[in-house]
C-alpha cells in the first residue's frame, strides 16, 4: 500500500497546483480523503501566486501545510526538502507551461520542464534506494500527442509528436519519467490531461484571458480561422483525476485524462460570451463586437481529443463537472476576485504584455 503521506507538490502556487492542494485540503467544492501533510515547493515565477493559498496557510500552516520557495533546478536544496520533510510521494506539477511563451523564449521551458524534471527524479531515486511504497506521480500534457485531424483521439498508446518547444520539452519530460521507471525501478505513474479551466488560473490562457478582457471592455483576441479545437475539463475534475491515480493507479502506468468536451475556440467564446453578460449585466452583442480575429500562433496545433477509457475503465474516475457548471463557476470566480486579478495584471504581466502584443 502506498504511503502518500508527506507529499511534496511541485509547482502548488500554480493553477492547477493551488487547485490541487485545496482539494486536498477539502476547501474545493470536491472533497478528499487526505489526512497527511503537503510540502508545496514552487519558485514563484510569474504563473506563481502563493496569495491564492492564504486561507489554506492560515489554517493548516506548519502542521499540515508548508511552503518552501525554491527552484526544481536546484538539486542541494530538493536533497535537503526530501530529507527534511522525509518525502514519500512527489506530485510534480511545476512548469512553464504557456505555448505562446515557449515560441517567444524556449530556453526557461526546457530548464524547467526538462532539467527540473531529470533533477526531482535523480533526487528520488537517490534518496527512495528502490523503495516500491513510493510514489513520484508526473502531470503531462495531451500537447505530447501532436495534432489531429478531424477525427480521432490520442491513446496511451499514441506515438508522441510533439510541435511546440513547450509540448516538446513535456514530451521530453514524460519519457524521463518512463525512463526511470524502466531502468531504475523508481515508483512513477503518468497522466497526460487535456485543457483545465476554472479558479486561479494565470490569465495569459485562452478562458480567463477571455473574461477578464470582456469584463473590462478590451478587444477579445481569436487566433486564426478560431475553428482550433480544444477538450476542456474543469480543474477539480482534473484534481479528482489525479488523487485517484495516485492512490490506484499501477506503477510504470500511464493515464489519459479528458473531459470528453471539445469546442472549436469561437464556439467556446460565444458560450462564455452569453454567460459573462449574464453574471456581469453587461449586453452580450456588445461584448461580441469586440471579437478581434488576430494572426495565428506559428505551428497552431488544430485540434486535440482524448479517449481517456483507460482511467475510467480501469479507475473507475469519471468527470463530475459539466461544462456549463465549471464555466458558470469560473465566471463568478472572477467577477468576486478582482484584487487578486488586478494584483497580476499590475506589474511584471503587464509589462510583458505590452512588450509583445502591445495593447491585450
Ligand atoms: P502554471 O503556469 O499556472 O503554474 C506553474 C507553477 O510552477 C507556478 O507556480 C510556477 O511558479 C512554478 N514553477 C515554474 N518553474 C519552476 C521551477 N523551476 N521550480 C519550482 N517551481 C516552478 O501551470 P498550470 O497550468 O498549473 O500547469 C501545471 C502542470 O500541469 C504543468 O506541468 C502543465 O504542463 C500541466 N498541464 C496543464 C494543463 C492546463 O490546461 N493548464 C493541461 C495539462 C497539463
Ligand atoms: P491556450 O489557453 O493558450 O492553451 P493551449 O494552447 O495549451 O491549448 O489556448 C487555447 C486555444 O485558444 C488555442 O487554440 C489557442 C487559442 N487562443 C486564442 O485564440 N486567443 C488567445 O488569446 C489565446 C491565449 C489562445
Amino acid at each position: 500500500m502506498r504511503k502518500l503521506t508527506n507529499i511534496l507538490v511541485t509547482g502548488g502556487a500554480g493553477f492547477i497546483g493551488v487547485n490541487f492542494i485545496r482539494f486536498l485540503f477539502g476547501e474545493g467544492t470536491e472533497k478528499s480523503n487526505f489526512n497527511g501533510r503537503i510540502i508545496n515547493l514552487d519558485a514563484l515565477t510569474y504563473a506563481g501566486n502563493i496569495a491564492s493559498l492564504k486561507d489554506i496557510n492560515e489554517k493548516f500552516g506548519s502542521t499540515r501545510y508548508f511552503f518552501e520557495h525554491g527552484d526544481i533546478c536546484n538539486r542541494s536544496f530538493v536533497e535537503e526538502i526530501f530529507r527534511k520533510y522525509s518525502i514519500d510521494t512527489v506530485v510534480h506539477f511545476a512548469a512553464e507551461s504557456h505555448v505562446d511563451r515557449s515560441i517567444l523564449g524556449p530556453e526557461a521551458f526546457i530548464k524547467t520542464n526538462v532539467n527540473g524534471t531529470f533533477t526531482l527524479l535523480d533526487v528520488a531515486r537517490s534518496i527512495w534506494k528502490g523503495n516500491e511504497e513510493m510514489l513520484f506521480h508526473h502531470i503531462s500534457t495531451d500537447e505530447v500527442y501532436g495534432s489531429l485531424g478531424e477525427t480521432g483521439y490520442f491513446t496511451e498508446t499514441t506515438p508522441y509528436d510533439p510541435r511546440s518547444p513547450y509540448s516538446a520539452s513535456k514530451a521530453a519530460s514524460d519519457h524521463l519519467v518512463m525512463a526511470y521507471n524502466h531502468t531504475y525501478g523508481l515508483p512513477v505513474t503518468l497522466s497526460n490531461c487535456s485543457n483545465n479551466y476554472g479558479p486561479y488560473q494565470f490569465p495569459e490562457k485562452l478562458i480567463p484571458l477571455m473574461i477578464i478582457n470582456m469584463l473590462e471592455g478590451k478587444p477579445l483576441p481569436v487566433y486564426g480561422d478560431g475553428k482550433n479545437i480544444r477538450d476542456w475539463l474543469y480543474v477539480e475534475d482534473h484534481c479528482n483525476s489525479i488523487w485517484t491515480i495516485m492512490q490506484k493507479g499501477r506503477a510504470g502506468e500511464k493515464y489519459n485524462i479528458g473531459g470528453e468536451n471539445e469546442w472549436e475556440n469561437i464556439k467556446l467564446l460565444n458560450v462564455l460570451i452569453d454567460i459573462a453578460a449574464k453574471k456581469s449585466g453587461k449586453d452580450a452583442d456588445k461584448i461580441r463586437s469586440t471579437i478581434t480575429y488576430v494572426k495565428d500562433r506559428p505551428g497552431h496545433d488544430r485540434r486535440y481529443a482524448i479517449d481517456c477509457s483507460k482511467i475510467k475503465n480501469e479507475l473507475k474516475w469519471k468527470q463530475t463537472v459539466s461544462f456549463e457548471e465549471g464555466l458558470e463557476r469560473t465566471v463568478e470566480w472572477y467577477l468576486s476576485n478582482t484584487d487578486w486579478i488586478d494584483n497580476i495584471r499590475s506589474g511584471e504581466y503587464k509589462r510583458w504584455l505590452e512588450k509583445n502584443y502591445g495593447e491585450r
